[in-house]
């Protein structure tokens, strides 16, 4: 069956980004020029799939803004001369197409997804949470995906941690059955590294069957007083299995400050525009 949705949760505080998420949602602060909201549905759209859900709280409706037409915008623009930035507007306006559902308070990351159980329906769909920037040749959630269709099970994304950092992640109890593919046998959300099962952490790309929102309406708040998504997928690997996809490529925790600092520095590197200017820079800072 094809994968053709992606929900992405975006009704968090990013309390982490006080006082800049005061007013404006985190996941339009820029990475350089661009929203970092931008690429993780770059990345959906490069992976193929055809429609976006954004769950969405207070104050983000600017994160549906971005991706709607901005006709006067677009008219100033042409009138200005400003041919490619129109066209860069119309790209983005024409990405693909969006919807959103509201989540009224910010119960849990588990709670956001709930919210969008009408939306994806009764089909298999993606989680992309807008924290993690992937920069990879195949796009993070198209590895996932790929995955999905051979085995038409859900996948959770995989990434090795160092044990001082397992205490920030839901981890998996696992055993790698092909290169870096592993079968889940059960997921703990943020353990002390002493109990924690592995250094297996789980990053934000997940495809999930529809089973999971039964759970998820039945979970009793876990850890933080929160519906942990994590704690719905150690149920539902007791229903169905779970595949871990430790998926190639260079992940950026943009919902941390050092995170964030190093994906802007990454990608300013990357654009020929600014590429030796940066470096010069960072070469000129004496330390
Ligand atoms: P986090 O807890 O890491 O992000 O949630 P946050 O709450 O936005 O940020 P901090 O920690 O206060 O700085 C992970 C993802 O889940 C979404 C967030 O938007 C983020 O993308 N989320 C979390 C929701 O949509 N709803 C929730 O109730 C909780």
């Amino acid at each position: 069956m094809k994968l053709r949705k992606a929900v992405i949760p975006v009704a968090g505080l990013g309390t982490r980004f006080l006082p800049a998420t005061k007013t404006v949602p985190k996941e339009l602060l820029p990475i350089v020029d661009i929203p970092s909201i931008q690429y993780v549905v770059q990345e959906a759209v490069d992976a193929g799939i055809e429609e976006i859900i954004f769950v969405t709280g207070r104050g983000k409706d600017g994160i549906e803004d971005h991706f709607d037409e901005a006709p006067e915008l677009e008219q100033l623009l042409t009138e200005r001369g400003n041919h490619e930035m129109v066209k860069t507007l119309r790209m983005i306006a024409e990405m693909t197409e969006v919807v959103s559902v509201r989540q009224k308070k910010p119960l849990g990351l588990g709670h956001a997804v709930l919210c969008a159980k009408d939306l994806v329906g009764d089909e298999p769909f993606a989680v992309m949470l807008a924290d993690d920037l992937i920069e990879a040749e195949v796009p993070g959630i198209r590895q996932l995906i790929k995955i999905f269709e051979e085995t038409s099970e859900s996948v959770v994304a995989l990434m090795e941690v160092p044990e001082s950092e397992v205490h920030q992640y839901g981890i998996i109890k696992g055993r790698e059955i092909k290169k870096r593919l592993y079968q889940v046998e059960a997921t703990v959300e943020k353990p002390l590294a002493k109990d924690a099962p592995s250094r297996m952490a789980i990053i934000g790309r997940y495809v999930l069957r529809p089973e999971i929102f039964k759970i998820l309406q039945d979970l009793p708040p876990g850890r933080g007083g929160e519906i942990q998504l994590t704690d719905g997928l150690s149920q539902l690997v007791r229903e169905r299995k779970i595949f871990g996809c430790e998926f190639v490529g260079e992940r950026y925790d943009i919902g941390d400050k050092f995170g964030f600092v190093r994906a802007t520095v990454a990608y300013a590197l990357k654009r020929a525009d600014l590429r030796d200017k940066v470096l010069e820079y960072l070469k000129s800072i004496p330390n």
